[in-house]
């Protein structure tokens, strides 16, 4: 069957799928599923976009007044941005669970007196240069040992064309002193497609008042384009090409961030695995450029429903129920990629549960991710007793129903941590994650929200 199939609803004789996205099956068909775990129940919420969060935090930053941000993510990431933006003069409460986010703005930063530190978060990094480029004065930028190591060119080269200066240490990397200006107008192809380069030009656009044009980011997330477009800036894409007009304004405004799909993927796939039962997911973003996975997850024969119920700020939300499933493997196309990237490692470790070889093509740009995912995973699949290369840019995982045991190191790296926590939790399982805590980077509570899904955590 081919990937187009997936755009509409699919009933097989012992599967029932619906991924349009408009109305909800759940009729499912028994079907014995693979006895690894417990039951699974219940329904479960996952905490705020990551993505849409950094970005309500920038625009409410630069937007006049006071802006009111529900269900932000709280996470280590997301303070990073708040921590930033303060030094750069926006009023931003504590971001603590549960409750709003006030921010007060001004329509341009100040002048920071601290080097601005990103922690952990490429986000940060890469969209508060595009901010900054079109700021008229010099800020120092920084991050953590994972960050400095990730590549910055791809944004600080377009930027220079247009007219910001930027000293870094030759390296391709943090720290590095920003010197904003007056901007020009830009015309770039995009050297790979990424949503944070793309968004880092769109926001050097807004912040300069210049028009951008972006070839090559096709497939990758368009939350910043959503956005710009409710504040009133012309975005269009029509096929590779996006195009920007400063048509726009910020002005303060009340959102409600939707669930995050890239957590919500762990506990999907814990349902997935289970030995019966179902789960759901509500308040959860189906923005379809985010929602790659659940294509990728019905190719492998998981039995997932869909129903898109609200939509806030022009990003739709809805619930997704997951039930025990027995998988089978994929071979994963390249152009699906941009839209999964965060969502291999959690597919990577499903992969090693399912029967026959999968395949997930051109995944390089993993490589360049809090850790290079692309060889953790292949070295802790190994690890805990899955047979997996990288075969050039490929990654090949060769499903197993043995008992899986081993020491996983995530290199500090949330995503690779919690696809193996959900492995871990295998019956017969015995893997051991070095550094569970690193979740908080963009999870936070996410062991008892796996504990939740049995009902241990109640
Ligand atoms: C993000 C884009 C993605 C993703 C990251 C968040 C964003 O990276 O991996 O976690 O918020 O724009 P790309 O720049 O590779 O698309």
């Amino acid at each position: 069957m081919g990937w187009e199939t997936w755009l509409f609803p699919v009933a097989e004789k012992d599967t029932i799928v619906c991924l349009d996205f408009t109305s909800r099956l759940l009729s499912w068909s028994s079907r014995p599923a693979m006895a690894l775990r417990d039951r699974v129940a219940g329904i479960h919420r996952v905490p705020g976009d990551k993505s849409i969060t950094h970005r309500a935090l920038m625009l409410a930053a630069l937007a006049p007044g006071r802006s009111r941000i529900a269900g932000a993510l709280t996470s280590l990431d997301a303070r990073s941005t708040a921590r930033v933006l303060r030094a750069l003069g926006a009023e931003i409460s504590t971001l603590r669970a549960s409750q709003d986010v006030t921010v007060r703005g001004k329509a341009r930063f100040a002048p920071p007196h601290l080097r601005l530190h990103c922690g952990n978060s490429g986000t940060t990094a890469r969209l508060m240069l595009g901010l900054l480029a079109g700021h008229r004065f010099s800020s120092i930028l920084t991050g953590d040992g994972s960050l400095r190591r990730r590549p910055m060119r791809r944004v600080t080269d377009p930027l220079r064309v247009m007219g910001a200066s930027v000293e870094d240490r030759g390296n391709d990397g943090l720290p590095l002193e920003m010197q904003g200006g007056r901007l020009h107008p830009l015309d770039w192809r995009m050297e790979v497609p990424s949503a944070q380069v793309k968004s880092a030009l769109l926001l050097a656009g807004m912040a300069g008042g210049v028009p951008v044009t972006l070839r090559g980011g096709s497939g990758t997330r368009d939350h910043t384009e959503r956005m710009l477009g409710y504040f009133g800036f012309d975005v269009a894409s029509r096929g590779d090409i996006l195009r920007f007009t400063p048509t726009g304004k910020l002005a303060p405004f009340a959102l409600s961030v939707p669930g995050d799909p890239s957590s919500a993927i762990f506990l999907i796939a814990s349902a997935l695995l289970a030995g019966s039962g179902e789960i759901e997911v509500t308040g959860v973003g189906l923005n379809p450029t985010r929602t790659g996975y659940l294509a990728v997850l019905a190719q492998m024969g998981a039995l997932l429903a869909v129903e898109t119920q609200d939509s806030s700020f022009g990003e739709p939300l809805g619930s997704i129920v997951a039930r025990a499933s027995t998988l089978k493997a994929v071979d994963v196309p390249a152009e699906l990629i941009p839209g999964i990237i965060d969502e291999v490692p959690m597919l990577a470790c499903l992969a090693a549960r399912a029967e026959g070889t999968s395949r997930f093509r051109s995944v390089q740009e993993l490589r360049v991710k809090e850790s290079d995912r692309l060889a953790m995973l292949v070295r802790n699949l190994r690890a805990v007793g899955v047979e997996a290369t990288a075969d050039g840019d490929d990654l090949i995982v060769q499903g197993t129903d043995a008992h899986l045991a081993g020491r996983v190191v995530t290199g500090g790296d949330h995503r690779i941590a919690m696809a193996f926590e959900v492995l871990g939790r295998l019956p017969g399982s015995a893997i051991r994650v070095d550094d569970p805590e690193c979740a908080a980077v963009s999870f936070p509570g996410f062991a008892s929200a796996l504990r939740r899904l049995t009902g241990a955590g109640q």
